[in-house]
């Protein structure tokens, strides 16, 4: 069974087929990084515009590179939420227009649901009771997966998301935008030359970043930063103070309840650091996707959209989108 994923929730606009729930056909992924660069982050208004140009294009593109005809498709999966407003627009009226025409099966996914099931996209297998983390730019959830589109959700950021602080700090520290890839590429050093702080928020599964971006604000406002080897190490130091926060509360989680994985996901998960951290201590196995379908892309959200199928979850033309959904 192939499933066609739009996903335009964001600055990437991403079109995949993908069979029966995991064999990816196609993956294609136009990002607008370089449109938002130069201003610093994303500008919502833009990002819509961008997704209008390029949506058709890279659907197109998806289905030829599958190699599919549309009477190959069982159903489109599109992103209803969260994200930004105008953006999700494009992508699920484009879905609904092209089911429409060809007569197709249309499913809403949750974006964040859609970033776990990357999971699925890769050879090994999840076994259930898991617990996800999926740590993105707008979001920093530990959510409990009984089954397929069974999720209850423990803890959740009380500020700033993991990536969003990954954004925030490479502003602060001058490299550039996307932060969490330039942090990653410019730490280097010893992480413990700045003691910068966790806040550990002891008996809640909640993250909280904002402190540990304040404190990297102080510390370049009070110090000469001009030689570049302690900017790495500030790099290095702060990408381990996230690091060590998000993967010992989740480590800790797993235990508490008894999980038998632990399942990363989002634009956050590409992060050598934490994937190795999580390899090296994780009492349970843990499923990472690779970098490519850490991040946003629509191949996550075919593979959610098959279990959805199977399980009779169809929508009707009448879905809307919701920037704010969350999960569980
Ligand atoms: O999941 P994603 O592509 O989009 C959202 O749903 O938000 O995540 C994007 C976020 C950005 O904040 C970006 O800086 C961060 O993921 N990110 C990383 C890395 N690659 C992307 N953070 C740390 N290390 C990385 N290698
Ligand atoms: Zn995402």
């Amino acid at each position: 069974m192939k499933i066609l994923g739009i996903e335009t929730s964001c600055d990437e606009t991403a079109a995949a087929v993908v069979e029966d729930g995991s064999k990816i056909l196609s993956n294609v992924v136009a990002s607008q990084v370089d449109i938002h660069s130069r201003y610093g982050g994303i500008v919502p208004e833009v990002a819509s515009r961008q997704h209008l140009i390029t949506a058709l294009p890279v659907v197109e593109s998806a289905m030829t590179e599958a190699e599919a005809a549309w009477q190959d498709i069982a159903a489109i999966a599109v992103t209803i939420g969260p994200g930004l407003a105008g953006s999700l627009l494009v992508g699920v009226n484009l879905a609904k227009a092209i089911a429409l025409a060809h007569g197709l099966s249309l499913i809403g996914i949750n974006h964040l649901e859609g970033h776990i099931y990357a999971n699925w996209l890769s050879d090994a297998r999840s076994i259930f009771p898991c617990l996800c983390l999926i740590v993105s730019g707008g979001h920093s959830d530990l959510v409990l997966m009984a089954g397929h589109g069974k999720f209850e959700k423990l803890g959740r950021t009380r500020d700033d998301a993991a990536g969003e602080a990954f954004d925030k700090a490479a502003r602060i520290l001058n490299l550039g935008y996307p932060g969490g890839p330039a942090i990653e590429k410019a730490a280097e050093g010893n992480v413990a030359s700045f003691s910068l702080p966790r806040a550990w928020l002891k008996g809640s599964d909640d993250f909280s970043f904002s402190g540990l971006k304040t404190a990297l604000l102080h510390l370049v406002r009070d110090n000469d930063f001009s030689d570049p080897s302690l900017a790495a190490e500030a790099a290095a130091s702060f990408q381990q103070a996230v690091v060590d926060v998000l993967a010992t509360k989740a480590i800790k989680a797993a235990e508490r309840l008894g999980v038998k994985q632990i399942l990363l996901s989002g634009g956050v998960a590409a992060n050598k650091a934490l994937r190795d951290h999580f390899a090296h201590n994780s009492p349970v196995p843990v499923l990472i996707p690779p970098p490519s379908l850490c991040t946003d892309n629509a191949a996550m959200i075919a593979a959610c959209g098959y279990y959805h199928f199977q399980s009779g979850k169809i929508d009707g033309f009448d879905i809307d989108v919701i920037p704010s959904l969350s999960i569980g």
